[in-house]
């Protein structure tokens, strides 16, 4: 049977899946265009995206507004979520079988979007999505392919708040430029031009 948002929704709101339902104030299935043809998946909620169940609404998420407005993309036309719809208390990597618990909702999401492309913020989202013993600092920027969806994983936009060398920054930025690249080549690039550098 097809899932649709609305059972999605409900079987999230309750959910008692792991023990993370213990500590949530929210459950925060996700956001943005329901047709977008980008995803991007983060790890766990924190504590500003617990509080009000919207994901990427802290420091992170700010930095991903910017990261996306630098490539001429918002919110609106991309739907964001994460490995784990609960935070994990103090915001701890969520443990194997807390993530195991919460993927479903995942692939229910990525099949209502049916985005082209994926892209991973971080070692949890690409080790869950693309492999297990994937190495951030070494496959970021590398595209896979699966299934006929364009996979890009790159760094948590809270490595970068933590970048002191300004290194990671640059990396993230040449992985945005790669993004845009592959949507126009796609022909699924909506956003205004801009010209930043970093
Ligand atoms: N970090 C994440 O991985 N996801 C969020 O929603 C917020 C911060």
């Amino acid at each position: 049977m097809q899932v649709t948002w609305e059972m999605l929704e409900d079987a999230v709101s309750d959910c008692r899946g792991c023990v993370l339902c213990q500590t949530r104030q929210h459950v925060v299935l996700g956001e943005g265009s329901r047709n977008a043809d980008v995803m991007f998946v983060g790890e766990g909620p924190g504590q500003q995206e617990d509080e009000q169940g919207r994901p990427f609404v802290g420091p992170a998420g700010q930095l991903l507004d910017k990261m996306l407005a630098a490539i001429g993309l918002d919110r609106s036309v991309v739907y964001i979520a994460n490995i784990v719809k609960c935070r994990p208390p103090h915001n701890r990597v969520p443990e194997a079988f807390e993530q195991n618990a919460c993927l479903p909702y995942l692939r229910a999401q990525f099949v209502l979007v049916r985005p082209k492309i994926l892209v991973c913020l971080g070692a949890t989202a690409a080790k869950a999505v693309i492999r297990p013993d994937l190495r951030i600092t070494r496959e970021r920027g590398i595209w896979v392919d699966k299934k006929g969806t364009q996979i890009l994983p790159t760094y948590h936009p809270s490595a970068l708040l933590r970048d002191e060398t300004g290194e990671k920054k640059r990396e993230a930025w040449q992985d945005m430029k790669a993004l845009r690249d592959r949507m126009k080549e796609m022909g699924i690039y909506p956003g205004q031009e801009v010209e930043a550098d970093g």
